[in-house]
């Protein structure tokens, strides 16, 4: 990971008050008061372009603010107004497999609870391993296994701070059914068409290397509709202090299923197939910021 000079250890969790810092430094230059927080994933930055009234910050403006170094991730927080509510995007975001503990990975999640947002949209490029799910479609995220917890690494791990949340939040309902809901009833009325926009499991693995055909099997299996290397850490992160979530899921490919298939994962087809969906991916959340009650 690329560090910002911060004024605390790189890699560390930040405390209440370090990331209370950091949010009332970005609001004394900042003069949106956002109430939504949109992630945007691989090659989704675009969402960034319908923001109006932006106000810009690089996340190496803000000290101990993770930086990415992955092509497809601008580091750069814009303010604004999506569908007329003040949001503040996360234009590129960090991965735990840049080096970065995975309690770092959501820091910007604490900084923007503390700047006042309410609800979160997370956004990710996966890989589909549904065999229905076809490239260019879209997935609302229903639930997630956060396979890395598994293997204990969960961002809550270490000293619970109350005034965050409490030590073991309830996560079974982070991705709220009234969020999934509207953005089913969204989508009617955008009236897409040419791709499908499914409701499933999504995976996180650590990366950075694409899965074998054996774990693909395997995610298959236990009911994981997409996998990806990011997104938990900020769900688990935003459900723990009380935000609402939404997630949508953009198939950018097909995970590989076979043996000795001649198909092999690459970041390029993720981040082409990222601006072919972008337009649609984009007008899907602001649609549904205009009508969302927050
Ligand atoms: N696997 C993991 N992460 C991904 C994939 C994938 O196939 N596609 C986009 N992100």
């Amino acid at each position: 990971m690329e560090s910002n000079s911060g004024t605390y250890n790189d890699n560390a969790a930040a405390s209440y008050e370090e990331a209370k810092k950091l949010a009332d430094d970005i609001m004394v230059k900042i003069k949106c008061r956002p109430v939504v927080g949109v992630i945007c994933g691989s090659g989704l930055g675009e969402l960034a372009n319908m923001v109006k009234d932006t106000e810009i910050m690089g996340y190496e403006e803000i000290p101990g603010f993770p930086v990415s170094t992955v092509p497809g991730h601008a580091g750069k927080l814009v303010f604004g107004h999506l569908g007329g509510k003040p949001v503040v995007l996360m234009k590129g975001r960090v991965h735990f497999y840049e080096g970065i503990t995975i309690q770092k990975t959501a820091l910007p999640i604490r900084i923007m609870k503390l700047m006042g947002v309410k609800i979160l949209f997370v956004t990710n490029a996966a890989g589909g391993i549904n065999q229905t799910y076809e490239i260019g479609d879209l997935m609302i995220i229903k639930d997630h296994i956060n396979m890395p917890g598994f293997a204990g690494m969960n961002p809550l791990h270490g000293q619970n701070d109350e005034r965050f949340g409490p030590r073991f939040p309830a996560i079974s309902k982070a991705y709220t059914k009234r969020l999934r809901d509207h953005a089913k009833v969204t989508a009617k009325k955008l009236g897409f068409e040419g791709f499908t926009i499914h409701e499933g499991v999504y995976c996180m693995l650590a990366g950075p290397s694409f899965e074998t055909v054996t774990e693909c099997k395997f995610l298959n299996m236990i009911g994981v509709d997409c996998t990806g290397m990011s997104t938990c850490p900020e769900v688990i992160v935003a459900a723990h202090c009380g935000m609402e979530v939404f997630g949508l899921s953009l198939v950018t490919n097909k995970v590989v299923m076979e043996y000795d298939s001649d198909q092999i994962a690459n970041h390029e087809e993720v981040l082409e197939t990222g601006a072919l969906r972008s337009k649609d991916l984009q007008k899907l959340v602001a649609a549904m910021l205009e009508t969302l009650d927050v």
